[in-house]
C-alpha cells in the first residue's frame, strides 16, 4: 500500500512516516528540506521515495502529479501547512497568500485529483490535517491561519458526507498544540506544558489508529478532545477573548 504524505519533513509528517512504515506501507514523501529528505531516504531506504517540491506553487504541484500519474496512491495525507503569527497589519499580503497557497490551494488540488482517481478505483483514502484552530470562530493574532484551517474543516466535513456511499475513507485530523518547529511552537516541552501539548508521535499514532478503525474525525490528546466539546457551549465573543490571550503569550515568546 502506498501513502503520499505532504509535510513529510515536518514534525508531524516525520512521525507519520515512522508509523506507516512500521505498518508496512510504502511512502512517497513530499517536502522542501533536502537534508531531511535525504536522511529519510537513508533511514527508510527502498520503502520511501522522496520528492523535493514547493507546493506553494501550483505549477510544481501539476508537474509533480504528471510525474507520478501512473502510481497507485492508496492514501493521501495532506500534512503540509504553515502559520503566521502577529497582528494582521504586520503580516504581509505575500505571507498571507503563501499560507493560503499551501494550507488551502495545495490541499484542494491534491484532494480533488486523488479523490477522483480513487472514485474510479473504488478504493483509497484521504487524511486532511487541519487543527483544533479550525473549530474556532476566529484566531486573533493568527487570523489568516485560523481561517485556512476553517476552510480545511469545512471542505473535509462536506466531502465526508458526500462520500458516504462511495467507499473512500476520508478523515479530518485536528491536532491541538504539538511540539514541532511549527511557528509559535517548540520541539521541547517542559513542565506544565506537558499536560496540554502533544508530541508528534502521539498525534501520528492516534491518527493511524483512528484511520484504520474508520473514524472520520481524529482529535489527538484528551485535553484537546475535551476542549472541542466544551467550546461548543462558550459564546463566541468569549472564545475570541480567550484565544487572543493564548496567542498573545505565544506571540511574545516568538519575539524573545
Ligand atoms: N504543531 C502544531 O502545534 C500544530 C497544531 C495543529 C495543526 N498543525 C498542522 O499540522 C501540519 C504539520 O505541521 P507540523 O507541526 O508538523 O509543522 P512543521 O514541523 O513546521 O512542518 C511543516 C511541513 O510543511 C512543509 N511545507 C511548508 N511549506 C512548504 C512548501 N512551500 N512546499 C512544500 N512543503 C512545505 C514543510 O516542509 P519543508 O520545511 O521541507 O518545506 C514541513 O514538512 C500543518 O498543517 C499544521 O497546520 C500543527
Amino acid at each position: 500500500m502506498n501513502v503520499l504524505i505532504t509535510g513529510a519533513t515536518g514534525g508531524i509528517g516525520q512521525a507519520l512516516i515512522e508509523v506507516f512504515y512500521k505498518n508496512s506501507w510504502n511512502i512517497l514523501a513530499v517536502g522542501r528540506n533536502n537534508k531531511i529528505l535525504e536522511d529519510l531516504k537513508l533511514k527508510y531506504k527502498d520503502r520511501i521515495e522522496i520528492y523535493s517540491r514547493d507546493i506553494s506553487k501550483e505549477k510544481e504541484i501539476i508537474e509533480f502529479l504528471e510525474e507520478i500519474k501512473d502510481r497507485e496512491i492508496n492514501l493521501l495525507i495532506n500534512g503540509a501547512g504553515i502559520g503566521e503569527i502577529g497582528e494582521f497589519e504586520n503580516i504581509s499580503l505575500i505571507e498571507e497568500q503563501k499560507m493560503i497557497n499551501i494550507n488551502i490551494q495545495a490541499l484542494l488540488i491534491l484532494t480533488k485529483y486523488f479523490y477522483k482517481k480513487m472514485l474510479k478505483r473504488k478504493e483509497g483514502g484521504i487524511i486532511n490535517i487541519s487543527s483544533t484552530a479550525g473549530f474556532q470562530v476566529g484566531g486573533p493574532l493568527m487570523c489568516g491561519y485560523y481561517a485556512t484551517k476553517a476552510y480545511v474543516n469545512s471542505l473535509t466535513f462536506g466531502l465526508i458526507e458526500e462520500n458516504q456511499e462511495k467507499n473512500i475513507k476520508i478523515m479530518l485530523l485536528c491536532p491541538g498544540p504539538t511540539a514541532t518547529n511549527f511557528k509559535g511552537m517548540k520541539r521541547e516541552i517542559e513542565g506544565v506544558k506537558k499536560f496540554y501539548i502533544t508530541t508528534p508521535e502521539e498525534v501520528a499514532n492516534q491518527c493511524y489508529r483512528d484511520y484504520i478503525s474508520g473514524k472520520k474525525l481524529s482529535i489527538p490528546g484528551k485535553i484537546n478532545k475535551a476542549l472541542y466539546y466544551i467550546n461548543k457551549f462558550i459564546p463566541w465573543k468569549i472564545q475570541l477573548r480567550n484565544i487572543k490571550k493564548i496567542q498573545e503569550k505565544k506571540y511574545k515568546e516568538t519575539l524573545k
